[in-house]
């Protein structure tokens, strides 16, 4: 049975042209880059040529770009750090985050460090301006976490909207940019943001690597001691292939992006099609539909209601397709999905997310379809 992979917001497939960059880097370039000998100094510059090409593409410069394992390692030291570091005391972010914000916000809550506070969302879970401005209002000089692409439902939020109200408040600004580069191109230098959070496994690089930007300026202290390494910013011996592994899909996700955005937004757009003639009633959660609100390697897809619903993602992964899902959280249950309870969607509906990538091909699509229709025994 061939395999079929709609799950690529978890994960993307690596690049072969990356694991082609990284190979060296595991065998006849092993040197430690702290090591002033030449077996160090030549993986030295090829990190700082990493960081070099990395900070060009995201217009940037490469003293603002800090190799990290992740994304998650990026979020919490820039929330973190950049709390401590400018003594704030109120966070505002929406309860739609990746756990990787909500949980490191709710550690600073429950230890007494800040006092938290939601912003409001619309129906479509878009970020409400007008209530941010409120918040910010009452409580100027906070630390704002706001996504840019959510990984669960697409949505894309207006960086530049909420970065100017930050500069207005004094606010210091956090967005996790993990579903969004090397998605879309992204300016930094004129973006009114202190910190954004990369993860390369998101762009066809390698799992366990990615980076984080602080604007020049910044005041944010380190988050892990220990060596010179990052310029102090980040202790530990570098991870050398992840680093050259994440500059190098970098590159080509730039390199490719407009074929690529087509063609997944071609693929997406099938999928919204198919479905809507194959399933009566499926809808799409957050404002999926939108292409210009939304994430085009996205699809948050809201079927029927159904006994059956708690099988959905298995008989799809029996069927050979990988995609993730889950429904808002019933009452009294603990499990599902804490995006599609904050937007209150119907939790006895099935929710699968399907997410998109360059490889992945219109047949997949239509077979995927037709696997859904059977579930719900309607014909495709
Ligand atoms: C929006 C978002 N933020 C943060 C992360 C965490 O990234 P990592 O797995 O690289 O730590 C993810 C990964 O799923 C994500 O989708």
């Amino acid at each position: 049975m061939t395999r079929i992979y709609l799950d690529n917001a978890a994960t993307t497939p690596l690049d072969p042209e990356v694991l082609e960059a990284i190979l060296p880097f595991y065998t006849e370039h092993f040197g430690n880059p702290s090591s002033i000998h030449s077996h160090g100094r030549e993986v030295r510059s090829a990190i700082e040529y990493a960081r070099k090409s990395v900070a060009e593409l995201l217009n940037a410069t490469p003293g603002e770009i800090f190799f990290t394992s992740g994304g998650t390692e990026a979020d919490n030291t820039l929330i973190n750090c950049g709390i401590e570091s400018n003594k704030l005391t109120h966070a505002i972010t929406s309860k739609i985050e990746h756990h990787a914000v909500l949980h490191t916000l709710e550690v600073l809550e429950k230890k007494g460090k800040i006092t938290l506070s939601y912003v409001n969302l619309d129906e479509k879970g878009h970020v409400d301006i007008d209530h941010l401005e409120y918040l910010l209002k009452s409580s100027p000089k906070s630390l704002i976490s706001l996504m840019h692409g959510n990984n669960e439902i697409g949505n894309i939020t207006d960086l530049q909207a909420i970065g100017s109200l930050a500069e207005e408040y004094d606010a210091l600004f956090h967005s996790d940019t993990v579903q969004t580069i090397g998605h879309y191109p992204h300016n930094l230098k004129d973006l009114k943001v202190q910190g954004i959070a990369a993860a390369a496994h998101k762009f066809h690089g390698p799992k366990g690597a990615g980076f984080m930007y602080i604007k020049k300026g910044s005041a944010i202290e380190p988050f892990i001691h220990g060596g010179a390494q990052e310029r102090e910013m980040r202790g530990g011996t570098e991870n050398v292939t992840g680093i050259i592994g994440t500059a190098k899909a970098l590159e080509i996700a730039y390199r490719d992006m407009n074929e690529h955005q087509r063609h997944v937004q071609g693929i997406k757009n099938r999928m919204i099609e198919k479905l809507r003639a194959a399933i009566p009633g499926v809808g799409f959660n957050g404002d999926c539909t939108n292409p210009d609100h939304s994430l085009y390697t996205v699809l948050n897809v809201c079927l029927p209601e159904s006994e059956d619903n708690d099988m959905l993602l298995f008989t799809l992964d029996i069927s050979g397709i990988s995609a993730s899902g889950g429904s808002a959280c019933s009452s009294g249950a603990t499990a599902g999905s804490h995006v599609l309870s904050a937007l209150e969607t119907d939790p006895n509906r099935g929710a699968v997310r399907f997410s998109f990538s360059k490889y992945t091909t219109e047949d997949e699509i239509d077979f995927t379809v037709e696997k859904l229709a059977e579930f719900y025994q309607v014909e495709a």
